[in-house]
């Protein structure tokens, strides 16, 4: 063959190699920098621990010539041939990561595993910093000692760190954040001599056991979750009494208990408390609203009993009942999926700032108060699957914020109030399954209405014409009443019904 011929192929295989998404040759400089981080290394393969397959290192068939991408444990990106992966896991790679390494020239990676390497090193390098795209990072055990330089904060957009197994002093972390990992056994107490730390983020691991009592560190903590995990026994008082921490996540745990005194040392900073899904039984200590700046308050799916009563403001009369100084800010309070029982208005607390009300799936009894329709701050009342009876409060107020009414599954009965027409932003009204008599004609001046259900009532008489006002609805159930004559034409010009029960009445 014609020697141009032969180099008018080659160069046009090449072109399509560069150019084909699907593959891209090894960018050059990383090709280079990978094997010099190899070079700098012994490669040990009789490396092993119980975690390691003896005799096996990934970077035996890493050859100068050969593209880098094809390298076992190398990913690049398809089309710049930049490394953005380097899984060297149990590879015995033995020796120092010194700071002129060039793997610290890999400066597209996004995901970087040493775990299980023997770089038996005093300090890791400040230079693991400077990875900027880096969204995984495991040295687990590869035998690290010494303190974590505080530049691996700089890794804003690190999802996962695995430091497990290694032996380090992280003295100067900042954030540390090991969410949805393996992460078992106890709180490891290693954690609690970070007194640097102002995010600490557990979440979703399977760590077990109480958590330690005797914790005075992290003075300047501002966010701690250990969500989802399998912590059980009392909520420690010292949790709740740090003194910089604004959010504390401690929700899908098997905590049964909350201390008995947090009030004299509760954390002032505290403003969302997310306690959800546990196991947390008996009454709410009174103490728990003694957090002044807490606006956030999750207990809902716990099995607690009863709301304190003396020292809450009474919403109703609006007196301070107790001497202890409450919150004021509390706009959030979600006490759903327990066994309250009682009467609202003797333990609900000091409505005038809360937005979201929801008390749902308990065993509240008795009436619903006036002062609760009169609230000119509740956005969000939920009350659904109570015991709650008797008719609807007569004075929703002009200014009127709800936009959730949900009151289904309860005992109400009688007419609609005539005032809930003030209420021009409610979107979901939700009454199914009570006594309601009657379709009062209030109903139809709700135009923002997007839900209605009045379904498993006692409502009779025809479907009136002014429901093609509720142009907003989606969702209109109807169904289970006694009602009559035919189905309304303008129900047609309700454009954004997606669902309509009608059955079950007597329509004809
Ligand atoms: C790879 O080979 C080229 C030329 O064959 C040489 O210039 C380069 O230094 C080699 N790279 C390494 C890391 O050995
Ligand atoms: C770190 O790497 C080890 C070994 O590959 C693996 O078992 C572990 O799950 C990794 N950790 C994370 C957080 O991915
Ligand atoms: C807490 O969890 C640990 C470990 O799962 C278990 O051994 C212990 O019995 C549990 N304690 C309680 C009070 O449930
Ligand atoms: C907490 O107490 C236990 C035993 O009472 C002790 O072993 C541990 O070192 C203490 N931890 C801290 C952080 O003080
Ligand atoms: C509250 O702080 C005091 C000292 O200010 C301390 O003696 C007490 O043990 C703390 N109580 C709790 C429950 O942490
Ligand atoms: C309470 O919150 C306010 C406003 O967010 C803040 O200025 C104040 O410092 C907080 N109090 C404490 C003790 O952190
Ligand atoms: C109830 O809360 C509001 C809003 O935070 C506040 O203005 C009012 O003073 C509180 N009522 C009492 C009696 O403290
Ligand atoms: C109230 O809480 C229940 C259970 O936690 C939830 O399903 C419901 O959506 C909440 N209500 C509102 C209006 O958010
Ligand atoms: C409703 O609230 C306003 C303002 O707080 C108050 O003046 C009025 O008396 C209340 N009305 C009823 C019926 O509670
Ligand atoms: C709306 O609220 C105002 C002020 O509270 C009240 O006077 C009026 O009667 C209410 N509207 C209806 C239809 O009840
Ligand atoms: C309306 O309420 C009834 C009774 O609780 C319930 O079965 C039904 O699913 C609700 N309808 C809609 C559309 O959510
Ligand atoms: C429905 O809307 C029409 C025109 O916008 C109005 O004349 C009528 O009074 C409304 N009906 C009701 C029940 O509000």
């Amino acid at each position: 063959m014609e020697s141009w011929i032969w180099w008018f192929l080659m160069c046009w295989h090449l072109l399509i190699l560069y150019f084909s998404p699907s593959h891209s040759l090894c960018h050059p400089h990383d090709s280079f920098a990978l094997l010099q981080f190899k070079n700098s290394f012994t490669i040990k393969t009789s490396y092993h621990n119980y975690y390691c397959h003896p005799g096996y290192s990934k970077t035996t068939t890493w050859e100068n010539g050969t593209d880098c991408c094809s390298w076992p444990g190398v990913t690049c990106h398809h089309i710049s041939g930049h490394v953005t992966e380097l899984d060297l896991t149990c590879s015995g790679l033995t020796g120092k990561i010194h700071p002129n390494s060039r793997l610290f020239h890999l400066s597209h990676l996004q995901s970087l595993n040493l775990a299980f390497n023997d770089f038996n090193q005093p300090q890791l390098s400040s230079l693991f910093g400077g990875f900027l795209s880096l969204t995984h990072l495991n040295l687990s055990g590869s035998n690290f000692e010494g303190e974590i330089p505080s530049q691996i904060s700089h890794l804003s957009k690190l999802a996962s760190l695995d430091f497990s197994n290694v032996f380090v002093r992280l003295t100067q972390l900042t954030t540390l954040s090991v969410l949805n990992n393996n992460l078992g056994g106890q709180i490891p107490s290693s954690l609690f001599g970070l007194t640097q730390l102002s995010d600490l983020d557990c979440s979703n691991n399977k760590l077990e056991g109480p958590l330690p009592n005797n914790i005075t560190g992290f003075p300047i903590l501002t966010r701690l979750s250990l969500l989802g995990n399998l912590l059980n026994g009392t909520i420690s008082s010292w949790c709740l009494s740090l003194p910089s921490l604004v959010d504390l996540v401690l929700s899908k745990n098997q905590f049964r208990g909350l201390p008995e005194h947090i009030s004299a040392n509760s954390s002032h900073s505290l403003q969302s408390l997310h306690l959800s899904y546990n196991k947390l039984q008996g009454n709410i200590p009174e103490s728990i609203f003694s957090f002044l700046n807490l606006t956030l308050l999750d207990l809902s799916s716990n099995n607690l009993r009863k709301v304190p009563i003396l020292k809450f403001l009474d919403l109703c009369n609006n007196k301070l009942k107790g001497s202890v100084k409450l919150n004021q800010e509390l706009s959030y309070l979600d006490l759903s999926f327990n066994s309250i029982t009682g009467g609202i208005s003797s333990s609900i607390y000091n409505a005038s700032s809360i937005n979201v009300l929801n008390l749902s799936h308990n065993k509240l009894t008795g009436i619903i108060p006036r002062c609760l329709a009169n609230s000119s701050s509740l956005e969000v009342l939920d009350l659904q699957l109570n015991k709650l009876h008797g008719t609807l409060p007569s004075t929703f107020a002009k200014y009127c914020r709800l936009s959730t009414l949900d009151l289904n599954g309860n005992q109400l009965e009688g007419f609609l109030p005539e005032s809930l027409s003030n209420c021009t932003s409610l979107e979901v009204l939700d009454l199914g399954n009570n006594q309601i008599k009657d379709i009062p004609n209030v109903i139809w001046k709700l135009l923002s209405l997007r839900g209605l259900n009045l379904s498993h009532n006692r409502l009779s008489g025809r479907i009136p014409k002014s429901i093609e006002n509720l142009t907003k609805l989606e969702s209109l159930d109807l169904s289970s009443n006694m009602l009559t004559g035919g189905i309304p034409t303008e129900l047609s010009n309700l454009n954004f019904l997606e669902v309509l029960n009608l059955s079950n009445n007597h329509i004809g």
